[in-house]
Order: structure tokens, then C-alpha cells, then sequence
């Protein structure tokens, strides 16, 4: 395969960068040209940020599948689309050429038709990461199903609500997943869920570790066997439902500010084009090359940079079932040399936690194959950053910072490798086609280089967020509203002296942990419904390893068996309601919170005690009652 849109030189870059802000839908359409339509689109962009209502390629119909899987079959159809590495190194790894992932992707698409799925349905996925993952996503788009990946670190609690926003009908899942030594049992949680959600008609449970589960009369039946019926039916063929290029794509569930987590959607054409654009120019892809990114598929980094992008442009893509510790802590390095893997693509939290084993493990490895490295999620520190370059890269490898967001897509801001200049820490220059802009608290937007303000993107990419899924309000009030006429991703950012981005975290009250996405809004409703919690403020605090952990200062009312359980209780209370991922890293009680006369909490201050702070609390004038800053200071864990 060959990629027209790839971006070679700085020359390129910078003749790009002008082409696509001088000619936008000019410089997109010259992209999706690049792509298998089964008509062309008749518009290519039409757009205002005030509905939101953004439209890209307008009338174009298109599957993604035929784009993933159908045109690679004559050219790279015997060459491997995923490799899976499985939780334990002395299983069996398997290989699914792109023939072989065509066949199967097809032939679970039949399944679902079988037990009644049909396009515009949406169908909750929460499995581990087998490949069964990718084949399920994948064959809920072949027939134009919405896929909706719930991360299998959510609780019951979690996968319920989302299935009932969703109002998904149907569910895949596995017996159990294996992580590290834990064997989780997924159908387990899903079976909870599911007592809640008595519209579901269908859950088809893949075979992974074999752990006891309950199967249900007329609800639930087995992946395995219903491959078998759709295979003596004789013909394989499933043949791509035909979507307009602006057709939901998926769901997926993100945290935000306030409220429950939003159903965040992203469509058809655009994010097909802008996912497999990223991934080329990024970490310039060359076709071979073996690409291992170590996210989730529940997140939105696995969708986009596991699934449809590398699929789309023909890579090859590795999908790892474990954990990087396990069973030592040289797993990704012995990954990476087992399979001569050659961009690796990770989170800072994942670094920081192996830099904590030392050299040792990866001296073991060559890792010579190595010629991109990646990061995403989070702010890198700068001595993760050089870890990385010198014990990962031997210093010969590019590093790229890619910074975007669920609601983006694809990455925004990132150097490309070895294309244009990286610097620790940075996310540096947008891609060609994005348009960041810095503003000020009254959102004048900051000129020129050396400042720093709230970052905004004024112009839409393909891949921008289309809605929030059934509250189409809320999707405009949360990024539309803030700065009139802009996309405002949440974050702040500095434009230093050279014009280069380096990303400083949010600026609302989301928590991001081990990369992680947590609304400090949800952690407090999950405290709060512990019996005897009166009242709950979490704030984030720096944490060496992941980043910011949770701290929660906690109003209790109850009784004290002892208070070391009581916060053990309290932190299981969240592992329920949400899941193991939000339980709180420290809780305090507290005799009250510092609140304004108006009853607003000032988290400022909360914050700065949680870092350790204990004089510079700023104003604390318009307190309603100073002397509970006192009290917290001294009661800190
Ligand atoms: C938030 C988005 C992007 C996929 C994974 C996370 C933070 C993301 C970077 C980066 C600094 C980053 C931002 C952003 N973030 N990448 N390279 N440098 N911060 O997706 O869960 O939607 O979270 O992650 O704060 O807003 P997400």
C-alpha cells in the first residue's frame, strides 16, 4: 500500500500545514480519495459550532470494513492484519492474516445477524483483549451495528448504566479474562449488570478461561456454537451494509466534569479517514512494519490506533492480552524482540512503572527492532521521556508525544517521527489539518508564541466528535458553549518561544489516573453513597507512578469499627459503584469542607493540601469557616 497523504519531510509538513488551512475541504477530500467508497460524497464539509452540526462527506457511502479487511485481500491478503500475544508467554500466540481476519470478521457478523442484530443497534462489548475483541468490533461495523467497548476494569454498576443510556440489546463477552495472575470474571459482572437492564435479548459468551458461569434460557449462548450453525448454513459471505458517511460508527463511554459518563459518537467516513491518516503520519508507517500499542481496545487509543487506523492503512497490529509486570517486567521487552516489533506505542504511567524495576529487564532484550516510539494519555515528565529515549530507543528512536482526546478521535498535536522536531515533554506542532488555538479565561484568543492559556480547536478535523449519545445538549454545553465558536478540549496548554505545544492538564475537574479518565463528580456520588458518608470532595494529587492518584476528603458520620477499615470500606464502596480503577488512593476524614458563603467547595485549596501544601493556601478570605483549613491541614494521610 501506498500513502499519498503521508507527510516525508519538514518541507512537506509546513507546505501541508498551509495547504489544509488555506483549502480544508480541498486537503480532506485529496485524503479520502485515498479510501474505498461506495459512492462518492457529494459535499465535503459543511459545519457551524453552535448546533453543534458538523457533516464530512456528506452523501459519501462507505463500510469501514471494506476499507480494514476487503481491499487489502488482493495485495496483502496473506500477510498478517493482527498478531496476539496471549496473557501467558507459553500459550500459543496466533497470526490472523488479513484473509483469515476477513473470513472470521464475516462469519461473526453472521452471528449476530442471526440472533436478530441489524444496523443502528447498538451492541455492548466487555471482553478482554483477545482477538475475538477486534473480530466483534469489527463485524458489528461489517453489518452497520454500533459498537459500544466497555473497559473490563467497569463495574456492574458501570456496564448497566451504559447499557441503559445505549439502550443496547445485545452484549459480547467472555467467560473470564486473564490479567497478570488475575482471572476476572467477566460474565460474572455482566450477569449483575444485567439484572438491571431487562431489555437485553442477547449475550453471546466467548470461551476464554472456562470458569464456571451461569447461562441463561433464551438470553444467553455461546460464541463457539453459534460459529458452528452459521458455518453448516454454508455460505460465509456478509456481505458490508452500505453507511452514509455520517452514520454513528460506535459509542464510547467517557467521563467528563459533571454527571455520568457521556456517550461520546463517532461516524463512519470522518473518523475512518482521520484514524488512518494519524496512524501513517505519525509514526510513519511503512508498509511491514509491526505496530504494537499496548492499550485497551475499551479505550478509545485501542480503537483508533489498534483497530481501524493500522487496519485501514494494511499494518500489521499486535494486540497483547497482559499486563507489562507480568509474569516479569520485561514483558514488553520480550514482545518487542519476540515479534521484531517496530513502533511501539505506550502510556507515561506504563513507563514510569517500569523505569521503577531499573535496567535490568530490559537489558535482557535487544530491542533493535525498535524505530518509533510512542506515548499518549497523560503528560510525560521529562525523566520518564529520556528513560524512554535512552534505555528504550537507544537514543536511535523518535519519540512521539501524540496528544488528543476520545472526543478528537485521532491524535491532534504530535510531533511526526523523525519528520519534525520532538522535545521532551511537548506534544509540539499540530498535524495538517488541525487548527489549536490558546485562550484566555474570556476566550480572546492568545496570539503569538510564549503563552498560555485554555486550549481550543476552531476549526472541525473528519474525526471531531459528532454527539453525546441521546442528549445532543450536552454534548454542545460541555465543548461548544464555553468559548462560542470553538472546540474546547478541557486542557490547558503552553505555546512556547519556538510555537512548539506542551499540554499542562485539565483544567476542569477531570482526574487523569494512570491515564485513566476519572470525573472527581462520579468518585464523590460513589462515596457518597456509602452508609454513613455525609458529604465528599476529591481532588487529584501528584503520584510518582500514575500520574495523579485520587485523594477524598470525606465528611463520616457512621460508625467506626475502625478507621483504617472504614476508609478500606469506603474505597470498596467506589470499586463497586464504578470500578477498580476510581477507588481512592487516600481518604480523610474531615470535620467539615472548606466552602464558600454561597456553599461552593473550594478545591483549590483541597488540592493544594493534597499536594503537601500547607502554607501557600492562597486567598481564603470569602471562607465561610477559615478554621476548617486549619483542622484539614493537621488530620492529612
Ligand atoms: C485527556 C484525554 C488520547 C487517548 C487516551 C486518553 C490527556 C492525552 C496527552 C498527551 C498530555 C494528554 C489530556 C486529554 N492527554 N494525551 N500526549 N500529553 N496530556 O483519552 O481518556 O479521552 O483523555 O488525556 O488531558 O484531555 P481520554
Amino acid at each position: 500500500m501506498s500513502y499519498p497523504f503521508q507527510v516525508r519531510t519538514r518541507e512537506e509538513y509546513d507546505a501541508a500545514y498551509k495547504k489544509s488551512v488555506e483549502d480544508p475541504e480541498g486537503f480532506w477530500a485529496d485524503v479520502a480519495d485515498t479510501f474505498v467508497w461506495k459512492k462518492r460524497w457529494d459535499k465535503t464539509l459543511e459545519w457551524n459550532f453552535t448546533g453543534p452540526d458538523v457533516k464530512w462527506f456528506a452523501g459519501g457511502k462507505l463500510n469501514i470494513t471494506e476499507n480494514c479487511l476487503d481491499r487489502h485481500l488482493a495485495t496483502r491478503g496473506n500477510e498478517p492484519a493482527i498478531i496476539w500475544e496471549p496473557n501467558d508467554p507459553e500459550e500459543h500466540h496466533h497470526i490472523f492474516t488479513y484473509k483469515a481476519l476477513h473470513h472470521k470478521v464475516m462469519q461473526f457478523a453472521n452471528v449476530l445477524k442471526n440472533n436478530g442484530v441489524k444496523k443502528g443497534d447498538r451492541v455492548c462489548i466487555y471482553m478482554g483483549m483477545v482477538p475475538e475483541l477486534a473480530i466483534a468490533v469489527l463485524a458489528c461495523a461489517r453489518i452497520g451495528a454500533i459498537h459500544s467497548v466497555i473497559f473490563g476494569g467497569f463495574s456492574a454498576q458501570s456496564i448497566a448504566d451504559r447499557l441503559q443510556d445505549a439502550q443496547a440489546e445485545y452484549v459480547v463477552t467472555c467467560d473470564g479474562a486473564y490479567r497478570g495472575n488475575k482471572d476476572i470474571p467477566l460474565k460474572s459482572v455482566i450477569d449483575d449488570a444485567l439484572v438491571q437492564c431487562r431489555f437485553v435479548k442477547r449475550v453471546v459468551v466467548l470461551t476464554r478461561t472456562r470458569i464456571p458461569v451461569s447461562m441463561l434460557k433464551g438470553r444467553d449462548v455461546w460464541w463457539e456454537d453459534e460459529i458452528k450453525k452459521v458455518e453448516t448454513m454454508g455460505n460465509p459471505d456478509c456481505p458490508a451494509e452500505e453507511m452514509d458517511a455520517e452514520d454513528p460508527l460506535f459509542i464510547l463511554y467517557t467521563s467528563g466534569s459533571t454527571g455520568k459518563p457521556k456517550g461520546v459518537v463517532h461516524t463512519c467516513g470522518g473518523y475512518m479517514v482521520y484514524t488512518t491518516y494519524s496512524f501513517v503520519n505519525v509514526f510513519q508507517y511503512k508498509p511491514d512494519d509491526i505496530h504494537f500499542c499496548t492499550a485497551d481496545i475499551g479505550w478509545i487509543t485501542g480503537h483508533s490506533y489498534i483497530v481501524y487506523g493500522p487496519l485501514c492503512a494494511g499494518a500489521t497490529s499486535l494486540i497483547f492480552e497482559g499486563v507489562p509486570t507480568w509474569p516479569d517486567a520485561g514483558r514488553f521487552w520480550s514482545i518487542v524482540d519476540k515479534y521484531k516489533v517496530n513502533i511501539l506505542y505506550t502510556a507515561p504511567t506504563a513507563i514510569r512503572s517500569l523505569m521503577s524495576f531499573g535496567t535490568g529487564p530490559v537489558n535482557a532484550h535487544s530491542l533493535e527492532s525498535l524505530r518509533v516510539l510512542g506515548t499518549v494519555g497523560e503528560p510525560i515528565n521529562e525523566e520518564a521521556w529520556h528513560w524512554y529515549d535512552e534505555h528504550i530507543g537507544k537514543g536511535r528512536c523518535p519519540i512521539v508525544d501524540t496528544w488528543w482526546q476520545t472526543e478528537t478521535g485521532g491524535t491532534m498535536i504530535s510531533n511526526l517521527a523523525g519528520v519534525t522536531p520532538s522535545k521532551p515533554s511537548y506534544a509540539t506542532l499540530p498535524l495538517p489539518g488541525i487548527q489549536p488555538v490558546l485562550v484566555d479565561e474570556q476566550g480572546n484568543e492568545l496570539q503569538g508564541n510564549g503563552v498560555t492559556g485554555n486550549l481550543c480547536i476552531k476549526f472541525p478535523w473528519p474525526s471531531i466528535i459528532r454527539t453525546t449519545w441521546g442528549d445532543h445538549e450536552r454534548c454542545r454545553t460541555n465543548y461548544f458553549a464555553t468559548y462560542p465558536g470553538m472546540y474546547f478540549t478541557g486542557d490547558g496548554c503552553l505555546r512556547d518561544e519556538e510555537g512548539f505545544y506542551r499540554i499542562t492538564g485539565r483544567v476542569d475537574d477531570v482526574l487523569n489516573v494512570s491515564g485513566h479518565r476519572i470525573g472527581t463528580a462520579e468518585v464523590e456520588n460513589a462515596i457518597n453513597m456509602h452508609a454513613g458518608v455525609i458529604e465528599s470532595a476529591v481532588v487529584g494529587y501528584p503520584h510518582d507512578i500514575k500520574g495523579q492518584g485520587i485523594y477524598a476528603y470525606v465528611i463520616y458520620d457512621g460508625t467506626h469499627h475502625d478507621p483504617a477499615l472504614t476508609r478500606q470500606d469506603i474505597a470498596q464502596t467506589v470499586g463497586r459503584i464504578i470500578g477498580p480503577i476510581a477507588r481512592p488512593d487516600k481518604v480523610q476524614f474531615v470535620p467539615g469542607l472548606p466552602k464558600t458563603r454561597s456553599g461552593k467547595i473550594m478545591r483549590r485549596i483541597l488540592r493544594k493540601i493534597a499536594e503537601g501544601e500547607t502554607e501557600n493556601l492562597g486567598d481564603t478570605s470569602t471562607l465561610l469557616d477559615p478554621g476548617v483549613v486549619e483542622e484539614i491541614k493537621k488530620g492529612k494521610v
